[in-house]
């Protein structure tokens, strides 16, 4: 008769159970780690790979810091949505009359709304409008989508490198001066948290188009943005104790007169949180460059002002970009 084994007997079946069950751990262990929300290492965080060529300096100017959020599409954003262009074989075609699809313009849109009462089912006379906000054909059809800083797009350009520029949070406090349709202020309405997006806008129709088809459309009625109907750079409305975080000027400031822009500044300033705060204006800063490159430089140290640096933003879109001027408070 053979002798007992001796030591440690490892049969078949011990072994491949003791392989399955390391198995099991190890994938528990990576499924655990790679759903952790800890911060992602900068190297995979979607600022790192920004397909812009008009990268903004984040802080070399100072900016407020601390969040790695970013707004902007990644390079895998934009190889994700070329192949799913690839996958699908999709080419620009010729938009044509075919089945099930019928290309009109906006004036024809306009009309059809017109001529069939808002394609309604509804029999009664208007006076019985089954709709709670019932919005004006012209706004419906999105005209005034088309009537400044076209491409509509652009706007979603112009949020992300505000956003991104400094480092905007969903409690951060924003002040546009002149939001037209929301073109921009949109993006911002959506992000941050209710109540702390501000709009000094002086055009009527622009207005209409922000309450009356932007905001119920978006779904965005719930954040009360608050917009104010003005012209002279009065913010009274605006509550004496707002400190906002950035207050910001796309494409307005050269279409006012000097004056009432240095007015607005005059009044801004205290208005900003000191140091961390920004005003950014886009296009150009002539209101200032005007007066010569010394006085322009005392005239805003007057107010407590301190000019941070010039970008560029490259738009997502269209070969096209936008330059932005930043300035800051430097008096607590
Ligand atoms: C070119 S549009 C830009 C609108 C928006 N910022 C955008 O980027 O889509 C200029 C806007 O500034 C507004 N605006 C011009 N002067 C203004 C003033 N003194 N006060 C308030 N808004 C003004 C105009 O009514 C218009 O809506």
């Amino acid at each position: 008769m053979a002798p007992p084994p001796r030591g440690l007997v490892i049969t078949v079946p011990f072994l491949v159970l003791s392989l399955l069950g390391a198995a099991i751990f190890l994938f528990f262990l990576f499924f655990s780690l790679s759903s952790c929300s800890c911060p992602a290492p900068p190297s995979a965080t979607r600022s790192s790979a920004v397909p812009s060529s008009g990268e903004v300096p984040n802080d070399s100017s100072g900016s407020a810091g601390g969040s790695l959020e970013k707004f902007r599409a990644s390079f895998e954003d934009v190889d994700w949505v070329k192949e799913q262009i690839r996958a699908n074989g999709l080419h620009m075609a010729d938009n044509v009359l075919r089945k099930g699809i019928n290309p009109r313009t906006r004036a024809q849109q306009l009309e059809d709304l017109r001529n069939f009462k808002g394609i309604s089912h509804y029999e009664e006379a208007d006076s019985s409008n089954h709709t709670a906000l019932p919005c004006p054909g012209e706004l419906l059809v999105e005209e005034h989508h088309s009537n400044y800083g076209e491409p509509w797009a652009g706007g979603r350009d112009v949020f992300e490198f505000l956003a991104d520029a400094t480092h905007l949070k969903p409690d951060s406090r924003v002040l546009e001066i002149g939001c037209g349709t929301l073109r921009v202020g949109l993006h911002f309405i959506r992000y941050l948290k209710p109540s702390h997006f501000h709009c000094l806008e002086k055009d009527e129709l622009s207005l209409m188009a922000a309450f009356m088809y932007e905001l119920p459309s978006q779904g965005l009625l719930h954040k009360r943005p608050l917009i104010v109907r003005g012209e002279d750079m009065d913010f009274t409305k605006f509550g004496s104790k707002e400190a906002y975080d950035l207050i910001y000027a796309s494409a307005v400031f050269l279409h006012m007169p000097d004056k009432l822009v240095w007015a607005g500044l005059e009044r801004l300033a205290s208005k900003l949180k000191p140091y961390s705060g920004r005003i950014l204006v886009s296009h150009n800063v002539k209101f200032c460059s005007r007066l010569g490159g010394e006085e322009c430089t005392r005239r805003l140290a007057t107010l407590g002002l301190e000019y941070m640096g010039k970008h560029t933003h490259d738009s997502l879109l269209f070969n096209h970009y936008e330059i932005w001027f930043e300035f800051r408070h430097s008096k607590a």
